[in-house]
């Protein structure tokens, strides 16, 4: 595996800052709710910030997943492919699904949609980052550590470059060459 310095060109959120802002994100999660919430981590890129946000959410949580695909080596969008088996009833409960970068809003809004069919009382999202003026996604209440529309391709706290990176505690960009070749 390529180091960590080896591939980042710079660091856009340190690990610091990310943490700092979820626990900000869950005290305000925990006051918005007074029942309780179905987390849904969208796999694999939602992974690492659904675990450290449930940390600081006091209400009474339940996981289940949902996963897609919707972007390749070439990142272009294709359609998203949904795998959702439920292992708990979302009718009538509150369900916030997790995601690490909401980009044009497109897998979101597929997974949103698909998920409303078992009606669940709501469906809000959080995200560590989401593109501003998105809008396929405006409708939809959103939770997010940036609004931010970043210069360059990201890795690191879920995010993946060809599967690589998710692990990096960090979020930072990737290294031109390495996605430019
Ligand atoms: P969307 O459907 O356009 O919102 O984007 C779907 C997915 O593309 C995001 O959830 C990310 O997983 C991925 N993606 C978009 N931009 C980046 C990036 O800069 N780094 C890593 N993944 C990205
Ligand atoms: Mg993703």
């Amino acid at each position: 595996m390529g180091t960590e310095n080896s591939v980042i060109e710079s660091i856009e959120y340190t690990e610091e800052e990310i943490q700092k802002r979820i626990k900000i994100l869950g005290k305000q999660i925990s006051s918005d709710y007074d029942d309780e919430l179905i987390l849904i981590p969208i796999l694999k890129g939602g992974l690492n910030f659904a675990y450290d946000l449930m940390k600081h959410i006091e209400n009474d949580i339940s996981i289940d997943f949902i996963k897609s695909k919707s972007y390749s080596l070439s990142r272009k969008i294709t359609s998203p492919n949904i795998q959702y088996n439920p292992s708990i009833n979302i009718k009538d409960k509150d369900v916030i699904l997790v995601d690490d970068f909401v980009d044009t809003g497109e897998t979101l809004l597929k997974l949103y949609s698909h998920l409303k069919v078992y009606e669940p009382r709501s469906i809000k999202i959080a995200a560590v980052i989401i593109k501003p003026d998105n809008p396929k996604i405006s409708q939809i209440e959103k939770y997010f550590l940036w609004n931010e529309k970043p210069k360059g391709f990201l890795v690191g706290y879920g995010l993946d470059y060809d599967e690589k990176y998710r692990n990096i505690p960090y979020i930072g960009f990737l290294k031109k060459e390495l996605f430019e070749k």
